[in-house]
Formats: C-alpha cells, sequence, structure tokens
C-alpha cells in the first residue's frame, strides 16, 4: 500500500513536470478539484478522446454523434431527477470542520475489511504450497469473519441510501466508531443532503425563474435531441448518439487528483431500444466495452465488473467496470440500463411527444435506454498509472541508474516520434534530421530535438512516452538509413529513410486498435 501511495504520488509529480498536468490556477494557490491540462496532457487526452469516439461512431452503423449544449433549459434537470435528487449525504466533524460523504466514510471502512481479509490471505499464501486463494476465502473462519462483515454493512448501506435514510447512516457512522481522519474524533453532525448541481444565472436579471444549472452528465443532451437525431438521420431502433463533454459536479469528497474533479469530461452514449430487450442490450454492451478497455493492453486482472448495490433513480440495472487505480479498484466507467425513465420524464414535462414509430412492431412507444459512461479524465489516470515505469538502466558510464519512462500505448502516445541528430553541431546531421523530421511531421505528431547529449534526449522522450527515436548518424548521409528506437524493448533497427513513416504509422495509428475490437 506505501508502494502505492508512492507511485501515486510520483505519477502526479511527474505529470506537473512534464507538461501533462497543472493544478488549476497556480499561481493563485491552486482552486480544489480543478486541474488544467497542459502541452502533453491535451494530445494524451485528445488521442483517448479519439479512440473513444472511432470506436464508437465509425465502426458502428448505427451509432450517430452529437455535441450539445452545457446550459440548458432548467426544466431538463427537474425531468432528469437531478433536481430533487441528485445529492450525497453529507457528515460534518464538528471539531476539524471538515466535511465528508456520509457513504464514503463508511466504504472506507468497508475498504479496511477487504485489506483485512486480503491479507490473511497473502500470509497464508507463502505458508502453504498449491495455495488456493478462493478456497481459502471461503473456509478460513477470520477471512470469512471480514467478509460477512464487510456484506452486512454494504447491504445495510444499500438501503439507506436507497430509502435516503439518512438518520441510519449516521447511526452506521456511529455504530462502528468511524472517526474524523483529520481530527481523529467521533464528533459528528447530523447526515444532510446535498444537492450536487452547480448553478448561475442567465441573462442580466437575477430573478428566480432565470436560475440555470451546469450541466451535471452529459446524457441529458443527447435524450432531449433523441427525435432531431433520429429524424434527420433515418435512423431506425436499435440505434445510439455518442457524444463527449464536459460535466460538472459539485462533489463534497474532491480527492485523489483526477479521480474526482468538479469539472470533469465524460463519453458518454445512449442505445435507443425496443422496451423488453433492454437486458440483452445491457450485457452486450458490458462485453463490448470490456474489449475496448482491454484492446488497450490493460491485464484482465486490473479491471473488474462492479455490480451496483443501490440504484441510481434511473436505473434499472447497473454495472461499473473499476480499474485498479494505485489507491485500489474505483469507478472507471459506468453501464446502466436506463429504461424509458428519461424519455418519458422529459415527454411530461416538455409536452412534447418523444415517441418512435416500430414500422415492425407497427406500433408507436418510448424507447428504452441502455448507456455507457465512461470518464475521459479517469481514462487518462488510468493510463498514466499503467504506464509510469521505473527501470535499472547503465549509463554512459555503464553505471545503475533509473530510467523513468511512460509506455503509453502508442497509438494513445502525444508525441510519436522524435528526430534526433547524433551531434548537434555538425550541421549536415541537423540539415538532414530537420529534412527528415519535416516529412515526418505530415504523417503523425513528430518532435525535433538537438539539444543535449543524445542519451540525455533519449531520457527526455522516455519520460514523456515518446515511442519511437530515430536517430541520424554519420552513417546516414551515406545509406541514407537511420536507426529506430523502441522505448520499451530499447531496441535498435536501422532502417532505410523512405520506411520510416510507414513502419511507425502501422504501429502508431489507432487503426492497430480499432482492429482488435
Ligand atoms: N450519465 C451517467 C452518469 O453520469 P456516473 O456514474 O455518475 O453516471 C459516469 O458518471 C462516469 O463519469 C463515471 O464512471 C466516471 O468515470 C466519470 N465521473 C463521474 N464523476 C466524476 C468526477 N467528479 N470526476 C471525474 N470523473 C467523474
Amino acid at each position: 500500500m506505501a508502494n502505492q501511495e508512492d507511485l501515486f504520488k510520483k505519477i502526479i509529480s511527474h505529470s506537473k513536470e512534464y507538461g501533462y498536468i497543472f493544478p488549476s490556477s497556480e499561481i493563485y494557490d491552486g482552486l480544489s478539484a480543478v486541474y488544467d491540462y497542459g502541452p502533453y496532457g491535451v494530445e494524451l487526452k485528445n488521442n483517448i478522446k479519439q479512440y473513444w469516439w472511432k470506436a464508437m461512431t465509425q465502426m458502428h452503423d448505427n451509432i450517430v454523434g452529437i455535441d450539445a449544449a452545457i446550459f440548458m433549459h432548467p426544466k431538463t434537470w427537474k425531468a432528469s431527477g437531478h433536481v430533487d435528487a441528485f445529492n450525497d449525504p453529507m457528515i460534518d466533524n464538528k471539531d476539524s470542520k471538515k466535511r465528508y460523504r456520509a457513504d464514503v466514510l463508511i466504504e472506507g471502512y468497508m475498504d479496511k475489511l477487504e485489506d483485512k481479509a486480503n491479507k490473511e490471505i497473502e500470509k497464508a499464501a507463502k505458508r502453504f504450497e498449491n495455495f488456493d486463494a478462493e478456497m481459502y476465502r471461503s473456509t478460513n473462519p477470520r477471512v470469512l469473519e471480514y467478509d460477512n462483515r464487510r456484506k452486512e454493512i454494504a447491504q445495510r448501506l444499500a438501503t439507506a441510501m436507497t430509502n435516503a435514510d439518512l438518520a441510519d447512516m449516521k447511526a452506521i457512522i456511529e455504530e462502528l466508531e468511524i472517526a474524523c481522519p483529520e481530527s481523529g474524533s467521533r464528533n459528528w453532525t447530523e447526515v444532510r443532503q446535498f444537492n450536487l448541481m452547480f448553478s448561475t444565472q442567465i441573462g442580466a436579471l437575477a430573478a428566480e425563474d432565470s436560475t440555470i444549472y451546469l450541466r451535471p452528465e452529459t446524457a441529458q443532451g443527447i435524450f432531449v435531441n433523441f427525435l432531431n437525431v433520429q429524424k434527420t438521420t433515418r435512423q431506425k431502433l436499435p440505434f445510439g448518439i455518442a457524444q463527449i463533454g464536459k460535466a460538472f459536479r459539485n462533489e463534497i469528497v474532491a480527492r485523489q487528483f483526477i479521480f474526482r474533479m468538479r469539472e470533469f469530461e465524460q463519453m458518454e452514449m445512449q442505445f435507443f431500444i425496443a422496451p423488453g430487450t433492454e437486458m440483452d442490450w445491457y450485457r452486450h454492451w458490458k462485453e463490448k466495452r470490456m474489449k475496448w478497455h482491454l484492446s488497450l493492453g490493460t491485464p484482465e486482472s486490473m479491471l473488474r465488473f462492479h455490480d451496483h448495490e443501490n440504484l441510481a433513480h434511473y436505473a434499472n440495472a447497473a454495472v461499473d467496470i473499476q480499474f485498479n487505480f494505485p489507491f485500489g479498484f474505483k469507478e472507471l466507467e459506468g453501464i446502466h440500463s436506463r429504461t424509458d425513465f428519461d424519455l418519458k420524464q422529459h415527454q411530461e414535462l416538455s409536452g412534447k411527444k418523444l415517441m418512435y414509430f416500430d414500422p415492425e412492431q407497427n406500433a408507436s412507444y418510448i424507447p428504452y435506454v441502455v448507456e455507457t459512461s465512461v470518464g475521459c479524465d479517469r481514462m487518462f489516470l488510468s493510463v498514466m498509472s499503467q504506464a509510469y515505469t521505473e527501470e535499472s538502466v547503465p549509463d554512459a558510464k555503464g553505471e545503475d541508474a533509473t530510467r523513468i519512462v511512460l509506455k503509453i500505448p502508442a497509438p494513445l502516445a502525444p508525441v510519436k516520434c522524435a528526430i534526433l541528430p547524433l551531434v548537434k553541431n555538425k550541421e549536415e546531421l541537423t540539415t538532414k534530421a530537420r529534412e527528415i523530421y519535416h516529412q515526418l511531421k505530415m504523417s503523425f505528431e513528430c518532435q525535433y530535438d538537438d539539444k543535449d547529449a543524445i542519451g540525455r534526449r533519449y531520457r527526455r522522450q522516455d519520460a514523456i512516452g515518446t515511442p519511437f527515436c530515430v536517430t541520424v548518424d554519420f552513417e546516414t548521409l551515406e545509406d541514407n538509413q537511420v536507426t529506430i528506437r523502441d522505448r520499451d524493448t530499447l531496441l535498435q533497427e536501422r532502417v532505410s529513410i523512405d520506411k520510416v513513416a510507414a513502419i511507425i504509422s502501422e504501429k502508431t495509428d489507432l487503426k492497430s486498435l480499432l482492429l482488435k475490437l
């Protein structure tokens, strides 16, 4: 755990040092849970978005995109249930004056029980040969006690959340003797509901009916445009609408770097289907989305499904795809069967029909919806936390040195290729290297670098995750060949200049990922 905490700190400082992520308005000491993406960060983020977008729209004849406005008519959020039910239960510690999410405090306690069970299993694994962890988990009395206790608490919390039973949440915190992490005291206020939407005023007059909200999810922009899109693209059910955009939530617990922010980006797709088919499509999209994550080379052991214990007000089935972040398994993507809740609500509040005429059934109905929703920033964090690697390599003098390398999947890397003259003071070399750079930048994102010794330039490219370095040396001037160095294997291959673009394109094009879907 200490190592993982250490790793997380290193990822945060590396992200800042190498232009991936900066704290927002840092010169004014930053703004809590708001971050800016730097020059490499924006490229990586754009590549993640592009991969998702192509996987959704280009690879599916029946999915189209939109880009709806952030501001929407305030009735949207009444209809969707966000005005009345988009709340987090919060509790304050009277001594530290710190505010927490009551459910997060309880989940933290449950995580500790899970850690204890896992530690017992790890200890036993060291003692026995041919150790069967599953069997041990289901038979060892101490592990069973931890697991059963955790399940009991999870069940009680789920019921309290579903029924908005704030008194019971407070009772759970008291019974478990949960202390404030800051003050160590158990001097808690009552649990209260806190709406997560940011509001502002539209127009010059601050009248009550001029209050509008910054959207807390992009999905509603899709729902209200359902018929516009269906009619203009002449899609038949089943069909989907995809969207990438900003969402805003006034999170109470806004920690863990870009994992939980107040301004973030979502990549959402609503798949409109006939009523009664939702469970088949729900399973279909669960599988498809997991495949998308695996296509990036993420090991299966780092991803898992986690069924929701308490369903959101709009869902009849919901699952998270969790990723093993440096702080443990947490939600990366949500897949929800949203029934006809949203369209029905919008039809009722707007008074406009949102029905679909199904020619096969010769009937009109409000479609059901299965949604896939992945946070772009969480995807970014999952890529960074898998990519950050420290390796021991010999330095120029043959002594042990540490190489920090971001092993970002090549098609997502901000810079695909760096072109480096072996030495900088030889004009023949720099001219040739620049010539190659100007050719290659037509095919993909490139950098030319001739500052410092070649070893330091390699390290710099490793630290920003550039998958290929092309080195131009004196032999290049004779045989028109260059060396391509692979970031991950460190192997160097000598190839003719006219083949470089094709070799690197093949390995860095998003097509190489799309082919795996
Ligand atoms: N339209 C459904 C919806 O918004 P959600 O589970 O609340 O569902 C979907 O959010 C995804 O958005 C999450 O899986 C997560 O990746 C991302 N997300 C949610 N809140 C976030 C936050 N405060 N900061 C960063 N990402 C967030």
